[in-house]
């Protein structure tokens, strides 16, 4: 999609997703909201959903949409703990070149994973996001998508 036109989308996005988070301050539902959103309104998001730090350190799955997806991810390995541990977006063009990469379901081209912060900037979790087609996500998606994830923690 061309860069404005993303960008466009992402600014509706914001919008809607402001006017409702002000309904809840529950934490899961604002996820799950922010998360049927972005499933639905962007382009080719064939996978989208949170995973989440439990206390004893593994990544489980939260609430997400698309086929049926791996509920743990192990230690240290693939494209969301790379954004918990860099502590940055991760963009990956072509998951197949990406060492390590956890395949949920081989329909998944490409991939965005991001962290998720509470109001002290503590990581507790990802937002990742595949898609169907090779390339999808580009800085764009990384700088809206850290900007919309300001609007779940309470
Ligand atoms: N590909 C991810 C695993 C989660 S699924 O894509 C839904 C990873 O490598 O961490």
């Amino acid at each position: 999609m061309e860069r404005n036109k993303k960008q466009e989308r992402y600014q509706r996005l914001y919008d809607q997703v402001e006017g409702l988070m002000a309904k809840s301050k529950n934490e899961l539902s604002r996820m799950a909201t922010v998360n049927a959103l972005l499933h639905h309104k962007m382009k080719d998001f064939f996978w989208t959903g949170f995973y989440l730090l439990q206390k004893d350190g593994r990544l489980c799955v939260g609430p997400y949409q698309g086929p049926v997806a791996c509920q743990e991810l192990a230690k240290n390995t693939g494209v969301c703990w790379a954004a918990i541990n860099d502590q940055r977006p991760v963009i990956v063009g072509d998951v197949n070149q990406f060492p390590g990469h956890i395949t949920c379901d081989s329909r998944s081209k490409s991939e965005i994973a991001l962290p998720v912060r509470d109001r002290s900037g503590n990581i507790f979790g990802v937002l990742d996001i595949d898609s169907n087609v090779y390339a999808n996500f580009d800085d764009t998606d990384a700088s809206e998508l850290t900007k919309l994830l300001t609007l779940i923690t309470v």
